[in-house]
C-alpha cells in the first residue's frame, strides 16, 4: 500500500522527496452500539484495513489534497488560513476539521501540505473510514510539526472535529479504537471517564466475521443526532428523581424503578436500551473473561434486538442479514454495528461454518434483497502508525 500512494504521489506532485506514509486502521464493535455518548461502556478493536495518507511539508501555506477514492474529484486546493467547513471542500474537510481543531488548542500550524490518501475501508460500511481519516490527518500533523499530544488526545480532536467542524455529534468510540487500537485486543472503554483496558480476542475455533450490507440510507447522520437528543432529553427527564449525571450511571432496576419520569415512548425505549446495552456490555466483557463465548454471542444477538426494536437504527436489509446468520448452526451470534441505518454486521462464526455462512448470506441476500453482501473475516490490528 505504501508504494501505491508513493507512485500516486509522485504522480501527482512531481516526485517523493521528503514525502512520509502514515496509516490509521477503521474499527469495528463488537458490542455496547450507542452508548458513548450516554457514559456507558463499548468494546470495539481496531481493524487491520484503514487509511494511508502520503504527505509532504509545503514553503507556503496552501493545502493541495487528493484521495485515491475520490479520483474524479483530483486535488482539492485550499489554505491552512481560515479553516472552515464548505460544500466544495467535499471529502477535504475531515483533514480541515482536524487541522482546525488542533489550531482550537492553540496549536498553529506553520505551513501548508501535500497529501495524497487512499483508503481501503468501503465507505458508508460503519467501519470508521472517517475516524480513521481524522485520526489519520492528527497522527501525520503530530509527527510533521512535532505536536505534543498523546493517541487519546488525538482521539478526542478527531471527535471534537466531527461535533464542531463537520456537524455530526458522535461519541468518542471510532476515534478511541482507531487512536489506541491493539493487535489481537478489543478495548473495554468506559466512556464515562475514558479509562480503558485491552482484552484478548483471539477466538479459539471460531473466526469474527463483517457482513457488508452495502446499504446505506440517506439521513444517516441527522438520525443519529436525533438519537442522541432523545437521549439527553430522556435523561433530564430521569434526573428529576434519580441524582445520575448519564444513563450509563443507571442499572436495569434503577431504570425500570425510575422509568415513569421519561413523558414519551420514543424516548423511553431510547433510554431503555442506552441502560441495557451498557450492563450487557460489561457482562459480555465478563463473559469473555471466563471464555465462555457462547454468552458473548447470546449478548450480541440481544443487543440486535434492542437496537432493532427499541433505538430503532437497523433496517429491513441488515435484520434479514441478522436473521440468516441466527439460522445457522455454528454462529455463535451476530448483530448490527456501528451507527446503523445500513452498514455491517458483525458475527462470531465456528471456523467450520464460515463457508457455509458466506454461501448461505450470499445466496438468501440476493434472493431477498436482490443485492449483493461482502464478507470480511476479521483482523484486529494496532492503531496508527508510519510507515
Ligand atoms: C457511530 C459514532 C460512534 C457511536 C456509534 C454507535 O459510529 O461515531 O460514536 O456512537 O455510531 O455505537
Amino acid at each position: 500500500m505504501k508504494e501505491t500512494v508513493l507512485k500516486k504521489f509522485e504522480e501527482i506532485f512531481g516526485d517523493t522527496d521528503g514525502v512520509s506514509v502514515y496509516f490509521a486502521p477503521g474499527r469495528v464493535n463488537m458490542i455496547g452500539e450507542h452508548t458513548d455518548y450516554n457514559g456507558g461502556h463499548v468494546f470495539p478493536c481496531a481493524l487491520t484495513i484503514g487509511t494511508y495518507a502520503a504527505a509532504r511539508k509545503r514553503n507556503d501555506d496552501k493545502l493541495f489534497l487528493y484521495s485515491m477514492n475520490f479520483d474524479s474529484l483530483g486535488v482539492i486546493k485550499s489554505t491552512i488560513k481560515d479553516l472552515k467547513p464548505e460544500k466544495e471542500a467535499e471529502w477535504t474537510n475531515y483533514p480541515k476539521g482536524v487541522m482546525w481543531a488542533f489550531e482550537k488548542r492553540g496549536f498553529k500550524l506553520p505551513c501548508g501540505l501535500d497529501v495524497v490518501l487512499y483508503g481501503n475501508i468501503p465507505n458508508g460500511s460503519g467501519l470508521s473510514s472517517s475516524a480513521s481519516l481524522e485520526v489519520l490527518t492528527g497522527f501525520m500533523l503530530r509527527d510533521l510539526f512535532g505536536f505534543e499530544v498523546s493517541n487519546i488526545d488525538l482521539a478526542l480532536i478527531g471527535q471534537y472535529s466531527e461535533n464542531n467542524f463537520n456537524g455530526m455529534n458522535c461519541g468518542i468510540m471510532d476515534q478511541f479504537a482507531s487512536a489506541m487500537g491493539k493487535k489481537d485486543n478489543a478495548i473495554f472503554l468506559n466512556t464515562a471517564d475514558l479509562s480503558y483496558e485491552y482484552a484478548p480476542l483471539v477466538l479459539k475455533g471460531a473466526k469474527i466475521v463483517v457482513t457488508n450490507s452495502n446499504v446505506k440510507h440517506k439521513l444517516t447522520d441527522s438520525s443519529y443526532n436525533t438519537r442522541r437528543s432523545e437521549c439527553e432529553q430522556a435523561l433530564k427527564e430521569l434526573q428529576t428523581k434519580v441524582d445520575v449525571q448519564t444513563l450509563g450511571d443507571l442499572t436495569e432496576k434503577e431504570f425500570e424503578a425510575h422509568k415513569s419520569a421519561i413523558k414519551d415512548d420514543a424516548r423511553l425505549r431510547r433510554a431503555k436500551h442506552a441502560v441495557y446495552e451498557n450492563q450487557r456490555t460489561i457482562r459480555a466483557v465478563e463473559a469473555l473473561k471466563n471464555n465462555d463465548v457462547e454468552l458473548f454471542g447470546k449478548l450480541m444477538n440481544e443487543s440486535h434486538v434492542s437496537l432493532r426494536d427499541d433505538y430503532e437504527v437497523s433496517c429491513s436489509e441488515i435484520d434479514i442479514l441478522v436473521e440468516e446468520a441466527w439460522k445457522i448452526d455454528g454462529v455463535i451470534g451476530s448483530r448490527i454495528t456501528g451507527a446503523g441505518f445500513g452498514g455491517c454486521t458483525v458475527s462470531i462464526v465456528k471456523d467450520e461454518a464460515v463457508e457455509e455462512f458466506k454461501n448461505r448470506l450470499s445466496a438468501a441476500y440476493e434472493e431477498r434483497v436482490g443485492k449483493k453482501a461482502d464478507f470480511y473475516v476479521v483482523e484486529i490490528g494496532d492503531g496508527p502508525c508510519k510507515l
